[in-house]
């Protein structure tokens, strides 16, 4: 396998991949059909979001038995054959692991809710207030308040997201001890990676009321969060030094993540962060219509690429998940520059200094939902925020216009393979809508097309490989307070990379703050782009800029 440096990693959401079964829903056996592609992509390794017993009320991330895999997604068997094919390829597979709720389905918790002291111990119950609410004011993530009630013992469990994900109690050390069993589980079955969902959540301190927000602080990177990661690291995955970890970092600080991330930390080898996703937020809030912050999207992508380094620490760089919509529809422009912008955008996170992820159907620039009714969404988080915007008295439209933008589901219509019907996912019905614009986005149309968006990612993976002042290089801003250009510089021995990118439609004129002798183009957007000293960026023009030592 491939230094993790030098690697990238490629996000599949199962149950829209692909449908091999007719049912309407993805499965293992769809991610396996689709290898070669996705070896011809280059990528390393493989994160498979969960695919284990799951109601779905939050599509699997809501586990009910950590160590089955789901019937709607195939079988054990299954996960062997991919494992294998993928290892034949090269490719690792990563797996997602919620350890910070489990499903109230979870044997655990149905032992807990039918009185068993050592169950009940592995979540976090509360008695309510004397007049009964709920015992702090904490938020849900999906809206509501985060504790539910039960009656049976007069007392609440919490839940930071859907009702039915009851939080683990993670100070309880035989639940710590379950986990590492899981994660050994899968170790065994030859994993090479994991993804561990919202884990800075699992550490809880103190249970009081939040007066200036909806409780995160007293839960966020919690006291006991370090110790909690190195103790899993030394148990499970620290033994291997050929798996690489991600953590999914909520609401997370940098001095935090120097620790979670860092090279001798012994805790995780890389971690998300999202606060350069929301600089199209209101501070925390996301269901609201607000510009993108360009300025704000810089600073925050430069002060993490800077600081991170600084601590020798590293990032998972990324612009899309299944959580988030998709970028060209975000950032660039799903219209006449659709293509064109799709490349600046993965040019941009290509040649940062960290692992990029790739969201699947990002690839071929697919683009947000396209739909055109409140029934066509599916997801918890959405339809709640929904009905909570209509309960403020917000107009459907309004709340309707406010979806369209932000819903997680932008991300999750099933992938575009080729113009026939349902996109070639299904020859279902599938279980989410299809893309309007399957027919003219699809992967058909631009795996062996030198020009297409496919091919552009495809030649930025490799170059990570090729080239250590991408893998390697120090990062340093260039011109950062532009107000229409995103530019960085790396370096590496001598070698030299510019990465200049025109974030807008509009043209403009860029003074190239670097002597530009010796540099050649080693990518761009556009056929005929030429290093100068004083540029004129064509719509969304981007260029890799190479100086050898
Ligand atoms: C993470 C996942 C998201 C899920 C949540 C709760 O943020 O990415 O999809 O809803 O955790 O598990």
């Amino acid at each position: 396998m491939q230094d993790f440096k030098k690697s990238a990693v490629y996000q599949i959401y199962p149950k829209s991949f692909l449908d091999t079964n007719g049912d309407g829903l993805g499965e293992l056996k769809g991610v396996t059909a689709k290898l070669d592609y996705l070896k011809k992509l280059g990528v390393d390794y493989l994160w498979l979001t969960p695919f284990f017993v799951s109601p779905q009320n939050d599509n699997g991330y809501d586990v009910a038995d950590y160590r089955n895999i789901d019937p709607r997604y195939g079988t054990m068997a299954d996960f062997e054959e991919l494992s294998r094919e993928a290892e034949k390829r090269g490719i690792g597979l990563m797996l997602d692991m919620v350890f910070n709720h489990t499903s109230t389905q979870h044997e655990w918790f149905q032992k807990a809710l039918a009185g068993d002291p050592k169950y009940k111990d592995y979540y976090i119950w509360k008695k309510g207030r004397p007049d009964g609410a709920p015992p702090t004011n904490w938020e849900s993530k999906f809206g509501g308040s985060a504790w539910e009630y039960v009656p049976q013992f007069d007392e609440y469990y919490l839940h930071l997201f859907d009702k039915t994900q009851a939080d683990l109690n993670w100070d309880n050390p035989e639940v710590r001890r379950e986990v590492q069993d899981v994660v050994r589980f899968w170790m065994g079955k030859g994993v090479r990676g994991f993804r561990f969902d919202v884990i800075n959540l699992i550490s809880k301190g103190s249970f009081e009321d939040d007066r200036q927000g909806d409780g995160r602080r007293f839960y966020t990177d919690g006291p006991k969060i370090h110790q909690y990661l190195k103790e899993l690291n030394q148990a499970t995955f620290g033994r291997d030094p050929g798996i690489i970890t991600v953590g999914e970092m909520s609401s997370t600080s940098m001095e935090n993540c120097f620790r979670y991330a860092g090279a001798d930390s012994h805790e995780l080898s890389m971690v998300f962060s999202f606060h350069h996703l929301k600089v199209d937020f209101m501070g925390n809030e996301k269901w609201v219509l607000v510009p993108t912050d360009f300025q704000k999207l810089k600073d925050i992508l430069f002060s993490w690429q800077q600081g991170m380094a600084e601590h020798n620490a590293w990032n998972a760089v990324f612009w899309c998940n299944h959580d988030q919509p998709r970028v060209v529809s975000r950032f660039g422009d799903e219209g006449e520059y659709w293509e064109q912008s799709a490349k600046m955008l993965a040019g941009v996170i290509h040649c940062l200094r960290g692992t990029p992820y790739l969201y699947q159907g990002e690839e071929i620039g697919m683009t947000n939902a396209g739909f055109t009714d409140l029934s066509q969404y599916r997801d918890v988080e959405s339809l709640n925020h929904f009905r909570i915007l209509r309960d403020k008295g917000m107009s459907q439209e309004s709340a309707y216009n406010i979806l369209k933008v932000h819903s997680r589901d932008n991300a999750r219509t099933p992938m575009q393979w080729d113009g026939s019907e349902n996109a070639g996912f299904t020859s279902g019905t599938p279980w989410i809508s299809v893309n309007p614009n399957y027919k003219a986005i699809n992967a058909a149309a631009q795996v062996d097309d030198p020009d297409s968006i496919f091919s552009y990612y495809k030649t930025l993976v490799q170059l990570r490989k090729e080239y250590d002042v991408i893998s390697q290089g120090d990062f340093a801003p260039l011109d950062p307070e532009n107000p229409s250009v995103l530019a960085y510089r790396r370096s590496w021995e001598g070698t030299e990379l510019l990465c200049v990118s025109n974030f807008y439609r509009k043209p403009c004129t860029w003074k190239c703050p670097v002597d530009l002798e010796g540099y050649q183009v080693l990518l761009a957007n556009y056929p005929d782009s030429k290093p100068e000293p004083e540029m004129e960026l064509r719509p969304y023009e981007s260029m890799l800029l190479l100086r050898r030592n």
